[in-house]
């Protein structure tokens, strides 16, 4: 079944038939940006080390709650093998290198009083180094790894302090690597932290809260956000000429009966709860989408509360947010089979999910899942939820800074070079992102494969590996070796996609 090729295209698998499926050669615009991703927890280790401070996530993964118990004190420990991670990029050919700083690696208690000199050494270094191999930095503030005092002082995100003093963390970074670095992410995925974070523990104290909880958090950090971008714009845009967005995860929702008006307004629902509770106020006018507004009032109004659980913004804070990003960054992985709920379940709240919209969410047959995860393949919704940002909510810009595909680990030695699966993934996906460039006029200006290499798997551990270097975790060394997806992204980088 692996390694069938078509049209010089690997196709290991379905969905991806290129006769079936409308694969169409071609170039990328000239100037297209191919890169690669990871992120600070999941790949420095070093989780103590140079002075670092610990991360909820260091707790959150010491404490055995995760796969195995595998935690990220060590992984690929990039934090001592950088120049290894700049080497097999340059390999790679990358226009980009998209990773995060810790925060707790800078600012070991979380506030500028703290500011660790080997931190700033490291990212410096690991910045120089890729810009001596040609490769620009594509920097995330925050990729989840808040530092555990401000957990500890002020609840984390739960607390209003934590918005300056993500602030003072972001002027720092704009001050010190932003000589060198020109495109800035605050924060990876707001929605998977919140909403998954909590319920799997990350967020204990967001968890203890349930809903109001994750609102409450997401409110703070969207204030963050907004905070961090008129920092950038006010005091360093004009000498640094760089420019700051905010990465979400763009799942699709496709409406289970298209002939259904029920259907269709629920898979909208999905995507404003899941992708408009952050853009619409950063992209659109600075406060949340009405049906999520007009939703969770009459939820909380049912369950007897006399406000609801969404936090207001005031007309300050609508006016600070509103257009505080130069693009989006746009995670895909996968799409969802949505329709409406019946009577019958909408009368049961308990069992409902507010933070979906009350909407039945599912999935399809002929979508195949090949990791543990509920991610299907399902590349044709990657062009319509490009469409659907760009134009719902008026995206001047998109990144595509994640896109990747989960492989079980088999063992040492096992499978895990021929991965032919992934490089028709990846084949897959980047031809949809084509016609939505070229065919759509959807303004994106790079791609970015999740991931550089393999990595902690947040839950999952390094049992689900999505590198397109594998890494032996058994090696002290961590050897990095590339897969067959690596050259075959190589190519689709040398050649700018798809040559006919
Ligand atoms: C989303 C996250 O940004 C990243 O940390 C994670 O590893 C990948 N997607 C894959 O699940």
């Amino acid at each position: 079944e692996q390694d069938e090729i078509q049209n010089g295209v690997p196709c290991a698998f379905p969905p991806f038939d290129p006769d079936r499926d409308g694969f169409e050669p071609g170039t990328f615009p000239p100037g297209f940006m191919w890169g690669v991703a990871s992120s600070a927890y999941q790949i420095e280790g070093g989780w103590n080390a140079g002075g670092k401070g610990p991360s909820i996530m260091d707790v959150h993964f010491q404490k055995g709650s995760a796969w195995s118990g595998q935690t990220g004190d060590v992984t690929c420990d990039s934090y001592n093998r950088y120049r290894d991670d700049v080497r097999i990029l340059s390999e790679l050919g990358v226009s980009h290198y998209r990773f995060s700083l810790s925060w707790p690696r800078l600012f070991p208690d979380g506030t500028r009083d703290s500011l660790n000199p080997e931190g700033v050494r490291y990212y410096n270094s690991l910045i120089d180094e890729l810009l001596a191999h040609g490769i620009v930095p594509f920097v995330t503030l925050y990729h989840w790894d808040l530092p555990l005092a401000l957990e500890e002082k002020y609840k984390g995100w739960l607390g209003e302090e934590v918005v300056e003093l993500f602030n003072d963390y972001a002027r720092f970074c704009f001050s010190e690597f932003g000589d060198r670095v020109k495109h800035w992410v605050t924060f990876n995925e707001p929605w998977s932290h919140v909403v998954v974070g909590s319920m799997v523990g990350m967020l204990p104290l967001v968890r203890e809260k349930g809903r109001a909880g994750m609102y409450a958090c997401a409110h703070n950090l969207i204030k963050a956000h907004g905070r961090a971008w008129h920092t950038y714009d006010k005091e360093f845009r004009a000498k640094q000429g760089g420019e700051l967005g905010i990465t979400l995860s763009c799942t699709w929702a496709e409406p289970k009966n298209p002939e259904s008006e029920e259907d269709a307004a629920a898979a909208e629902r999905l995507l404003q709860f899941h992708m408009g509770w952050f853009a619409h106020p950063i992209f659109l006018n600075g406060d949340y989408p009405d049906v999520m507004k007009e939703y969770i009032a009459k939820r909380s109004a049912e369950e007897g509360l006399a406000k609801s659980r969404l936090p207001e913004f005031t007309c300050e804070e609508k006016a600070m947010l509103k257009g505080t990003a130069d693009f989006l960054g746009l995670n895909y992985y996968t799409a969802r089979l949505t329709s409406a709920l019946s009577a019958e379940s909408l009368s049961k709240p308990d069992l409902l999910d507010e933070e979906d919209g009350d909407v039945h969410v599912g999935t399809h047959p002929d979508w195949p899942a090949p990791g543990i995860f509920f991610i299907n393949v399902v590349p044709w919704g990657f062009r319509k939820v490009l469409n659907y940002m760009q134009n719902r909510y008026q995206v001047p810009l998109i990144y595509v800074t994640e896109n990747g595909y989960h492989e079980e680990h088999m063992g040492e030695g096992q499978y895990d070079m021929k991965d032919a699966r992934r490089s028709c993934y990846h084949a897959a996906h980047i031809n949809e992102l084509r016609k939505a460039i070229v065919h759509d006029g959807v303004n994106v200006r790079s791609y970015t494969v999740w991931c550089l290499m393999d990595n902690l798997e947040w839950e999952s551990g390094f049992s689900q590996r999505m590198g397109l270097y594998h890494v032996d975790f058994t090696d002290p060394e961590r050897k990095r070796t590339p897969k067959e997806s690596a050259g075959f992204y190589r190519d689709v980088i040398k050649h700018n996609g798809f040559p006919e």
